[in-house]
């Protein structure tokens, strides 16, 4: 068994959920690599030092630097906010690690391609964590897809809704500040619904979008785990980022898409749902019963169609068989379990799984592009 070992920076909401995936991995999967959780690193020690032991870390450090010297460390798992992925993801590919790196992979295409730049010619494994492409019900609807159970796809239909920051008293958290987020629903829900939609339809030809920031101002405050908040003082801040974002989108294969993205969408708390339509078929899918989907297919007797609920827990689902019998649903945290699973392959194989850099450049490309264009109302063309 080869030991992989991890430096993961970043210890709060993401950093909670990829240590309990690599801890869980060689349990539930029978690979050739095992992660080792060598390192936690963030700025406060003390804090840092309490989440290596409740997360189950052999040590802490708070400098990440330090880990890029160790010989010790052979993945960089990036779980920090996002204008701090560039420079850890471009150090840590210089030092020789591979890397997994949390979405959207940058602030903006230009850093992306830096960055993807760099594993290349590092020849790195890299990896970035756009977890719900693992759920194995939208691994089933990509193989119903490539069987042809749809047809030709004519619509993509895409909903990224939550509602946590509708009360105006929630605090200006880092993920409603542009120049630590570079944008706010954009990248935090509809990079994920992009990621989908590439996965399943394929490239985006154009884009049109708008946006809007329904609170301006805010009290200062920080992230505490989750999407949970406190307040730092009275003192207000500037709202810079979109609080909700819609797009349309015209695929290179000639299907149409529709994207929406809220945090303002009260009574949806992670409201991720999409809907394919084709010539023979339809798909619906929503994370909040992510281990279901519906499928309407013609090829039903005439009398008896309408859409169907398959529940994907059965063997013939991808990686349901890892865990438990059929009905004996999994739930978030497995997909990060089957996403690091896919990462292990990668490193065992000297291979980078997608979605790699190249998908979060080619991702964050489209991000870029609904961003002008929410300024500009134009067209934009997306120049794969
Ligand atoms: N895949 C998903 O579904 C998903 C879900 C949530 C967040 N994310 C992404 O994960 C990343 C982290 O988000 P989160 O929700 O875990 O945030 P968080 O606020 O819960 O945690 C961020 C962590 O980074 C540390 N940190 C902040 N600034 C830092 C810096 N300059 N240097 C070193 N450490 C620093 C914080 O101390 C904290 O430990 C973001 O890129 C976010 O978009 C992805």
């Amino acid at each position: 068994m080869n030991k992989v070992r991890i430096g993961m920076i970043g210890y709060k909401f993401m950093g909670k959920a990829h240590s309990h995936a690599y801890r869980d991995l060689p349990f539930y999967f029978n690979l050739d690599t095992e992660p080792v959780l060598q390192t936690i690193v963030g700025r406060n020690e003390l804090e840092v030092k309490l989440a290596s032991e409740k997360l189950g870390w052999h040590s802490y450090d708070t400098n990440w630097r330090r880990l890029l010297e160790r010989d010790d460390i052979d993945v960089i798992d990036i779980g920090t906010p996002n204008h701090t992925h560039a420079e850890i993801a471009i150090a840590a590919a210089e030092a020789g690690k591979h890397i997994l790196c949390e979405k959207p992979l940058a602030m903006n295409a230009e850093e992306a391609l830096k960055m993807w730049k760099a594993v290349r010619k590092a020849g790195v494994v890299h990896m970035i964590s756009h977890n719900y492409r693992f759920v194995p019900a939208i691994q089933y609807i990509k193989k119903l897809i490539t069987e042809g159970v749809l047809g030709e796809i004519y619509h993509f239909r895409a909903q990224y809704l939550q509602d946590w920051i509708m009360d105006p008293q929630f605090p200006l958290v880092w993920r409603l500040r542009k120049e630590i987020s570079g944008s706010g629903t954009l990248g935090d829900l509809m990079s994920h619904s992009i990621d989908l939609a590439r996965f399943l339809v394929g490239e985006f030809k154009e884009v049109t979008g708008m946006m809007n920031t329904f609170i301006k101002q805010r009290p200062l405050g920080e992230m505490a785990g989750g999407l949970s908040a406190q307040l730092s003082g009275e003192q207000l801040g500037k709202v810079d980022v979109d609080d909700a974002v819609a797009a349309l989108v015209r695929f290179e294969n000639g299907a149409l898409g529709v994207f929406e993205a809220s945090r303002f969408a009260k009574g949806n708390r992670n409201g991720n749902r999409i809907e394919i339509n084709g010539s023979k078929g339809s798909i619906r899918w929503d994370m909040e019963s992510m281990n279901t989907l519906q499928l309407y297919s013609e090829d039903d007797p005439a009398g008896m169609q309408g859409f169907r609920m398959i529940h994907c827990t059965e063997d013939v689902h991808p990686y349901t068989a890892n865990y438990w019998p059929a009905g004996h649903i999994i739930g978030y945290e497995h997909t990060f379990i089957n996403l690091m699973a896919e990462f292990m392959r990668g490193i065992s194989t000297n291979t980078s799984p997608s979605p790699n850099f190249e998908d979060g450049y080619r991702n964050q490309l489209i991000l870029d592009a609904i961003d002008k264009s929410s300024a500009s109302g134009e067209w934009i063309k997306i120049h794969n």
